[in-house]
């Protein structure tokens, strides 16, 4: 099948990668020219383990790069959409690019052509999209709306081994072509309505956050009654109704993904004048936990001027050098606005870091370095890099200065070694007394 993909995003890439392996012909278009030249030279601009493996691959043997649809043949069946759709600041979602995007397809092609939305858009989008854009015009598009559940850092794997694809559309045909696209995947089709398609995208990252802010909710009161929250997750997760993913309590969902789309929710939801209370909710948790860490680091420092604090993960998670939202930026802009001396650390985020924040006074460190946590008092686990639970602890209490507080932000290190090899140990909803 020949595929345009139109956005080098996330999203973007893997998808053209991993249809141009799957055999398709694959023209890939980015509009940012230092995006474009990179993926023209051949390099892979951004961290997702194996693809760029699966770029060199196919990079011009069934993928090819393209600065605008002008050069790509006008012989595509399919065109994927994949471009941004950031947050306003009241939370609502800029739709433009999307909006450019179909304009240019719309204009570009003469003949019946599938356009598949696997950018994340409200719930409704694509039924104005077709009234705005479709009705006015003498030819006839498919439209299909095709949510993506990739995860960054296994995004790959999540590609060929899918829980489930799901497809909305108002046309049958529209169905068979992704059927034809994603046949060499085996995972349960869901197929639907365009809209419903659009919320089932929404509500899965709400889900997923609720979940993550309730456990964060349980870990708070754990800490207050003395229990200990790894247990209680191990304890409901194994009921099949629960399940045990995500309820690691820490400090807080971010990346660009749950936050941009829970405050879209919650927005969609005022406009429908529906008070979605729960969602509001873990919106709410979800940003205090940085706070909590922040106050459990002043407490166990007795205040932050002049503090030495080491904070470990810039990115948003393992496995990414994404540092879109992460919390632990946060918490550095929160140490460095209390006059602390912070040194950050981060396996593959750093330069992404230093290019986006420059202003502030930092010390950089390497996490190989046997630099990591001299002089500091305190160290703060914000990613939980393997690299960082598998450091060696032991020298870095030696190298370290009273009181050696680790706040281990993501609940990874072993909580029962680090309180042996001497640190006082915070972490979020562990029990203190063991
Ligand atoms: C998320 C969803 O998991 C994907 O299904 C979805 O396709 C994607 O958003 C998207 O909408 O594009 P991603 O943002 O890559 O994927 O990352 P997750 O693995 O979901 O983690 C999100 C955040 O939650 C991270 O900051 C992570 O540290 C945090 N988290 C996760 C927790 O704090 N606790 C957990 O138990 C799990």
């Amino acid at each position: 099948m020949k595929i345009v993909v139109i956005g080098s995003g996330y999203v973007g890439l893997v998808s053209a990668c991993c249809l141009a392996n799957s055999g398709h012909e694959v023209w890939t278009v980015e509009k940012d020219p230092k995006r474009f030249s990179t993926l023209k030279e051949g390099h892979m601009p951004i961290h997702e383990a194996g693809l760029d493996k699966l770029f060199e691959k196919c990079f011009n043997n069934t993928l090819f790069v393209e600065n605008s649809l002008r050069t790509v043949p006008n012989a595509v069946s399919v065109a994927i959409i994949a471009v941004g759709t950031p947050s306003r600041t009241d939370g609502t979602v800029d739709l433009s690019q999307i909006e450019t995007v179909i304009e240019e397809l719309t204009a570009w092609c003469d003949y019946n052509l599938t356009i598949v939305m696997k950018s994340t858009v409200p719930p409704g989008t694509g039924q104005e999209l077709m009234k705005k854009y479709f009705a006015r015009l003498d030819k006839d598009f498919t439209y299909v709306s095709n949510p993506e559940f990739l995860r960054e850092g296994s995004a790959i794997a999540d590609w060929y081994l899918p829980d489930r694809i799901v497809l909305g559309s108002t046309n049958e045909a529209g169905i068979q072509i992704m059927e034809e696209l994603y046949a060499d995947i085996k995972a349960p089709i869901v197929t639907m309505d365009v809209t419903s398609a659009e919320m089932t995208k929404y509500a899965a990252n709400a889900f997923l956050a609720t979940k993550i802010s309730f456990i964060n909710e349980i870990a708070c009161l754990c800490e207050k009654v003395s229990a200990d929250v790894d247990c209680v997750a191990k304890g409901i997760g194994f009921d099949k109704r629960i399940g045990p993913h995500f309820l690691k309590p820490g400090i807080g969902y971010g990346g660009s993904c749950f936050p941009k789309d829970t405050r879209g929710l919650e927005a969609l939801s005022k406009r429908h004048d529906h008070s979605f209370h729960l969602l509001s909710a873990v919106i709410e948790v979800n940003k205090n936990q940085v706070n909590l860490a922040v106050e459990k680091i002043t407490k166990s420092l007795d205040g932050l001027e002049g503090k030495r604090i080491c904070v470990l993960g810039l990115a948003f998670k393992p496995g990414t050098d994404d540092i879109r939202e992460s919390p632990g930026i946060e918490i550095v802009a929160k140490l460095v606005s209390a006059k602390a001396l912070v040194t950050v650390v981060d396996p593959i985020a750093m330069e992404s870091f230093k290019a986006k924040y420059s202003q502030w006074k930092l010390t950089y460190c390497h996490e190989e370095s046997l630099e990591l946590g001299t002089n500091s008092q305190a160290i703060v686990i914000a990613t939980d890099w393997p690299q960082f639970i598998q450091l060696d602890w032991c020298a870095i209490y030696n190298r370290m200065l009273q009181p050696r507080v680790i706040l281990d932000g993501r609940n990874c290190l072993d909580a029962e070694k680090m309180k042996r090899i001497g640190f006082v140990y915070l972490a979020f909803g562990r029990r203190n007394d063991l």
